[in-house]
């Protein structure tokens, strides 16, 4: 069975995806910390994340592997070797990651390794162009949704506790910023598929969504 879970920065699609993977025994893809992992490695090499023919250069180049961590709810991820996991999280990854991930032959990449990793799994994968792209004939879509207010507080928690100082508007100005750069972009933008179900996580707690999620199991399950 594939899940595929989408939706916009700070929706709550990783916690969730985790649980519900954790839960069903599932594999667990994150494709986010893909993109992350290849704008982590254009910092780096200080290239600039325009340039679409030298990003896809260094994703050629790149040798990236997720692992499953010790926990079994989270994977790490390895750049050419390197546990980038924690680096991939920093802000200055996620300010250029939108502009990384909005190149066509990159994207084309990326999909193509996504589906090579979830190929005769049971996996739950999210992103944003899960249920639309890159597993489109997912058994189960969901695509999860909150205020920008809400995932702005909830991204800025998660920043705060790993040491970093920002404020709220910063946040809010550069969550509206990414959903409009995923929403627009050219190549399988940040959308809803049609036959997804919406769950708006606003004023729902971490473990109502995960329920919510295993009873839409349940029920496929029982549709099959
Ligand atoms: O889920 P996240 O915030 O870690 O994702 C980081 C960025 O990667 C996000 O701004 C858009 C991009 N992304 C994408 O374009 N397609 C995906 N399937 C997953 C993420």
């Amino acid at each position: 069975m594939q899940i595929a879970i989408d939706g916009p920065a700070g929706a709550g699609k990783s916690t969730v995806a985790k649980l519900v993977a954790e839960r069903l025994g599932f594999i667990y893809i994150d494709t986010g910390a893909m993109y992350r992992a290849l704008t982590y490695l254009v910092l780096q090499k200080d290239a600039d994340p325009y340039d679409e023919e030298n990003v896809y250069t260094i994703q050629q180049e790149m040798d990236l592997q997720l692992l499953p961590a010790a926990d079994a709810t989270s994977c790490r991820v390895l750049v050419n070797g390197e546990d980038v996991s924690e680096k991939i999280r920093h802000p200055d990854v996620g300010k250029a990651v939108s502009v990384v991930s909005s190149h066509g032959r990159v994207r084309w990449a990326m999909v193509a390794l996504q589906q090579e990793l979830a190929s005769g799994c049971n996996v739950v994968m999210d992103g944003r162009d899960i249920g639309t792209t890159v597993l489109p004939k997912a058994e189960l879509k969901i695509f999860l949704s909150a205020s920008v207010e809400e995932r702005a507080k909830r991204r800025l928690a998660e920043l705060v506790q790993k040491g970093h100082r920002l404020t709220l508007e910063a946040v809010i100005a550069d969550i509206k910023k990414r959903d409009h750069i995923d929403s627009t972009r050219a190549i399988s933008p940040l959308r809803m598929a049609e036959d997804a179900v919406e769950i708006d996580t606003t004023d729902l707690s971490v473990d109502q969504v995960v329920e919510e999620i295993l009873a839409l199991v349940v029920r496929r399950e029982n549709r099959v």
